[in-house]
């Protein structure tokens, strides 16, 4: 009888750890085949070409682009009201950076991903084509020949997916 009731328990115990190790051992290989995918870089990432970051003036002039945009975008009457709480100065040197970084100049762009920093905003599909238009205006203002101002905005197109919120 001794017996029989230690038997219960061992195989209680066995039964009771058997499909846990059953699942580790099958969870375990699926842990393996399936990486946790890359990061996506905060950036895209584009080949250095020297003759387009020399037709927005080098990285003086992505700053200068930038700093202009910024002041252009707050005066718009469509989209200024985004920018009211926002420390224009700090939003300048990060797009800078950015900007900069998206033409591949030598500047590394260290503010928050797209996403994170305009899922509060609520941007429309309309701002968006205003915001274009004000960069274009901004773009024609300084000169930029108008064949890199459409390369830039090739380069940004992609990025509204991760803006555009409603
Ligand atoms: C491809 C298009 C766009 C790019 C590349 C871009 C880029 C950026 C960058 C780099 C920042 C700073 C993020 C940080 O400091 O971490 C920022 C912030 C901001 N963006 Fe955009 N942006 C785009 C579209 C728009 C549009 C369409 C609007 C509104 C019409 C907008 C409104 C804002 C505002 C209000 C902030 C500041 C948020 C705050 O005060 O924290 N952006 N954007």
């Amino acid at each position: 009888m001794r017996t029989a009731i230690a038997m219960t328990k061992t195989f209680c115990g066995r039964a009771a750890t058997l499909p846990l190790l059953l699942a580790l051992a099958g969870l375990a290989p699926l842990a393996q085949a399936q990486p946790a995918p890359a990061a996506e870089p905060l950036v895209p990432v584009f080949a250095p070409d020297p003759a387009l970051l020399a037709d927005f003036g080098g990285v003086e002039g992505v700053r200068k682009l930038s700093s202009l945009f910024v002041d252009n975008m707050r005066a718009d009457p469509r989209i200024g009201h985004y920018f009211e709480k926002t420390k224009l100065s700090e939003l300048k040197k990060q797009l800078g950076d950015q900007l900069c970084q998206v033409l591949a100049g030598p500047c590394v762009y260290e503010g928050d991903t797209m996403k994170a920093s305009h899922a509060d905003l609520k941007i429309s599909k309309a701002d968006s084509l205003a915001q274009v238009e004000v960069l274009q205006a901004t773009m024609d203002s300084l000169g930029i020949p108008f064949g890199s101002q459409n390369r830039l905005l090739a380069r940004l197109a992609p990025m509204y997916r991760q803006i555009i919120t409603r």
